[in-house]
């Protein structure tokens, strides 16, 4: 086969003996022919057709695809649940101006996705943040209180909705049955954008879900309840990310209990925001997620909790490594499938430990400071996370934990980790947008307003947003974000920004 490109990139890669962290969560093809589809597999081509007779169409569902909705509804207990072919992005998009007219206001986390800040763009509409508090030794954000929603609630009477993530990036959630009761008792919408937790609501039926108390099964591993479950009303899943569908394919659940009733303006909004050529692949890669789910659901997700329990027990004897904690280790507070693993003990960054893992064939999901988050999916094996606990233990023998501590510490890692945690909570004042806009030498932009996003990728929030004041703090941040290989949406090859003229 004569390849080149992303092609050869993709066949070398899948031809590796490589363990993935990463997303998507089915871990590649050995889940699918597991469960016999292999036909699918050996068919991807000539599975890929348009709307052609007897194949339905996502937007006027009679057929096989409104079959597949309906294998969702029962799966996640909702009055409506849609597949997304743009992933959760134009969910979350579709949500919001569903839920706030054209001008209105949203409530929302200052740490939303991207996705939300391009619904603010496209709805003409106005936000007031909601800042999440911090994890300070890691430097970054962690839950949105209910105080918080409950006082913006009360000083904008005329916000519709309140949008936050949960879980966030590193599997940090909020509380979002407290936030729930708060805006309902104010007459609007909670958005709960659960692109990192469609896993969630399948752990409820295995004994690994804490619930609001924190109390879960045996074992060091939990996660929070699903937002379904919690009493949001409109919910984003990445089924993509976690669980087995194909990259890009998601699902939008309007749960029994939600308070949102106008299911025809909502679709009206996804027709607006997905393509109208849906890939039939990644509806097909929904349908076969749901079967799984409803036949090998519950064997599957005892498998990944018994994983979980075990990978956390045995880590806690590898000498150097740490595992981040929130709220004093409040177990209904943390998606636990998320491991975000600190061996600065041992003198490595997050960057150092992710090479360190790569050389073990190991990839993982996300670099932050000293943390280094491997993300589990469904499709993980007992001897994945053997691997990654083999690799630890080499890793933390070359790099004893007591000789190198003081590296951790001159590294001036965690510093640089804080003081960045600092520019994602400031308070920025919001500034009219700018009509008239420029690309400037972001070396040069000090005092300027941003004219468009800046956002580190991943994780993929704005951490400076149009109508803001750029201040050489962040400058000097996002040089180094840079200056370190991450990638910066917004500055361009040439290091210009657009800014107000
Ligand atoms: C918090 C959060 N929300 C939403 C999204 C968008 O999800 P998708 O990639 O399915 O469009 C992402 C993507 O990583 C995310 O991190």
């Amino acid at each position: 086969m004569n390849t080149t490109g992303i092609t050869k990139f993709l066949i070398d890669h899948a031809g590796r003996d490589t363990v993935s962290f990463h997303m998507p969560g089915h871990k590649g093809a050995r889940l699918y022919k597991r469960f016999g589809y292999d036909s699918f597999l050996d068919n991807i081509v000539g599975c890929d057709i348009t709307e052609i007779v007897g194949a339905d169409n996502l937007f006027q569902t009679e057929g096989i695809i409104a079959d597949t909705m309906a294998k969702y509804r029962k799966l996640f207990d909702a009055k409506a649940s849609y597949l997304l072919i743009n992933g959760s992005s134009g969910g979350i998009i579709a949500s919001i101006m569903a839920c706030v007219p054209q001008g209105g206001k949203l409530i929302m986390a200052r740490n939303c996705h991207k996705s939300v800040f391009s619904g603010l763009a496209l709805g003409g509409i106005r936000p007031v943040y909601a800042y999440p508090s911090m994890v300070e030794e890691y430097g970054i954000t962690g839950p949105v209180e209910p105080s918080e929603i409950e006082r913006l609630l009360s000083e904008n009477p005329d916000a519709s909705a309140v949008i936050l993530p949960s879980p966030n990036y590193y599997g940090i959630c909020s509380d979002i049955r407290a936030i729930a009761e708060i805006v309902h008792a104010a007459g609007k919408f909670l958005i709960v954008d659960q692109a990192h937790g469609a896993h969630l609501k399948f752990f409820e039926t295995c004994g690994a879900a804490a619930d609001a108390a924190g109390a879960s099964a045996d074992g060091p591993f939990a996660v929070p309840e699903s937002a379904e479950t919690q009493g949001a009303d409109l919910v984003i899943n990445s089924t993509h990310k976690t669980l087995c569908s194909f990259t890009q394919s998601a699902i939008l659940n309007v749960p029994a209990g939600s308070r949102f009733d106008d299911l025809y303006h909502l679709e009206d909004k996804l027709q607006q925001m997905e393509s109208t050529s849906p890939s039939y692949l990644l509806m097909a890669s929904l349908d076969i997620n749901a079967d799984i789910l409803s036949a090998h659901g519950g064997e599957l997700f005892e498998a990944w909790r018994d994983n979980l329990n075990y990978f956390y027990q045995e880590a806690a004897g590898i000498d150097g490594l740490a595992f981040m904690q929130v709220k004093d280790g409040a177990r209904q507070a943390m998606d636990m499938t998320k491991i975000n693993l600190d061996m600065s003990a041992c003198g490595l960054d997050g960057h150092q430990l992710e090479e360190a893992l790569l050389a073990h064939e190991i990839y993982a999901e996300l670099v932050t400071g000293n943390i280094l988050m491997c993300m589990t999916g469904i499709g993980n094996s007992r001897e994945d996370f053997d691997r990654l606990l083999a690799a630890l233990r080499e890793i933390s023998e070359t790099h004893p934990a007591m000789q190198n501590i003081a590296f951790a510490a001159d590294s001036g890692s965690t510093d640089a980790a804080t003081a960045g945690a600092a520019l994602w909570t400031k308070h920025r004042t919001l500034h009219e947008m700018p009509r008239v806009k420029e690309l400037v030498p972001l070396q040069q932009c000090a005092g300027r307003i941003c004219a468009a996003s800046l956002i580190p990728y991943p994780p993929g929030i704005p951490l400076i947003c149009p109508g803001e004041e750029i201040g050489a703090e962040e400058i000097d941040y996002i040089t180094s974000l840079r200056n370190q290989g991450d990638k910066v949406i917004g500055v361009g090859a040439d290091g210009r920004i657009a800014v107000g003229k």
